[in-house]
């Protein structure tokens, strides 16, 4: 879809349906799925991601919701990671490393999927020296003993990290022992049918019993990326663990509330839940 096209879309599109009724003249009005006409994931321009203002925006520092985010998701991979070999998986990387960071300690090999061509070459050039603004990053995941027996984390990550270029919906089934997706599900569409198929498809692109981690934004009515609008579905605590509980054993999930130092306009909220893999 063009840009101009999509200006035209009714970015009103959410969850449930439109309303019913009657029109001015009476008749009686279609009960639609509220995403009908919604843009889709494929109608954005993601190759042409600005991966250097996202990356100023969202992880010049570590901000305080991250660090909320990141001791979460360290205690439940530390805890409950398999014990070494594991291979991982992170959906939808753009210029975040931070998962991967929080898989290092027990995996061989990590896969960052992401479809962007602006993020992949970013991705596929970070990997081999990751810049110095990760390292709070990893220094707070070195408050657990796990993380700090990795050694070097940038020679880990250069060793084990590689990228490749595809779309969660594309992922193949079964295929990794750990993983992560952090802000994706929710923020490449604005229909709640691909919402849900990409939370799917990430938990299937897993062996059973896999822990996963997954975050998203709350309540998201799209964001601004270089001058760029991108996508979201507004999705609540309730709507993700109704997804995720399909597939999934143990789910827990945090709400974390708007600090001092809000990331935009648009959101309530951030989500993070883990989880294991349930078989099918
Ligand atoms: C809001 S950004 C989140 C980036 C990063 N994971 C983070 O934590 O900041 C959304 C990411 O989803 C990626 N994306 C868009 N469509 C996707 C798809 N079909 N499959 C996987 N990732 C996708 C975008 O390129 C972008 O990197």
């Amino acid at each position: 879809m063009s840009e101009p096209q999509m200006a035209q879309v009714d970015s009103r599109h959410r969850l449930g349906t439109r309303p019913t009724g009657r029109g001015a003249g009476g008749e009686a009005l279609e009960r639609l799925p509220a995403s009908v006409g919604a843009p889709r994931n494929a109608d954005f321009p993601w190759d042409e991601f600005d991966t250097a203002s996202y990356l100023r925006h969202n992880y010049r520092s570590l901000r305080s919701d991250d660090r909320q985010i990141l001791e979460l998701v360290r205690d439940f991979f530390a805890d409950s990671l398999p014990a070494g070999g594991a291979r991982g998986l992170d959906v939808g990387s753009g210029p975040n490393l931070y998962p991967a960071l929080a898989m290092l300690p027990l995996c061989r090999t990590i896969t960052l999927f992401e479809p962007s061509a602006s993020n992949v070459a970013w991705l596929r050039d970070e990997i081999g020296d990751y810049g110095r603004s990760w390292d709070p990053f990893w220094e707070l995941l070195c408050e657990r003993s796990r993380y700090q027996e990795v050694g070097d984390p940038r020679q880990a990550l250069a060793d084990r990290v590689s990228v490749q270029q595809g779309s969660v919906f594309k992922l193949p089934r079964r295929g990794w022992d750990v993983g992560t997706m952090f802000f994706v599900a929710e923020s490449i569409s604005e229909r709640p049918e691909e919402f849900e198929d990409a939370v799917r498809r990430f938990v299937g692109a897993l062996r059973v019993g896999a822990p996963f981690a997954a975050a998203f934004m709350e309540n998201s009515d799209g964001y601004d990326v270089g001058g760029r609008r991108f996508p979201a579905v507004a999705v609540e605590e309730g709507y993700i663990r109704r997804i995720l509980e399909t597939a999934a054993t143990d789910l827990r999930l945090e709400r974390i509330g708007i600090g001092s130092d809000v990331l935009r306009a648009g959101y309530t909220g951030m989500i993070v839940a883990c989880g294991r893999v349930r078989a099918a």
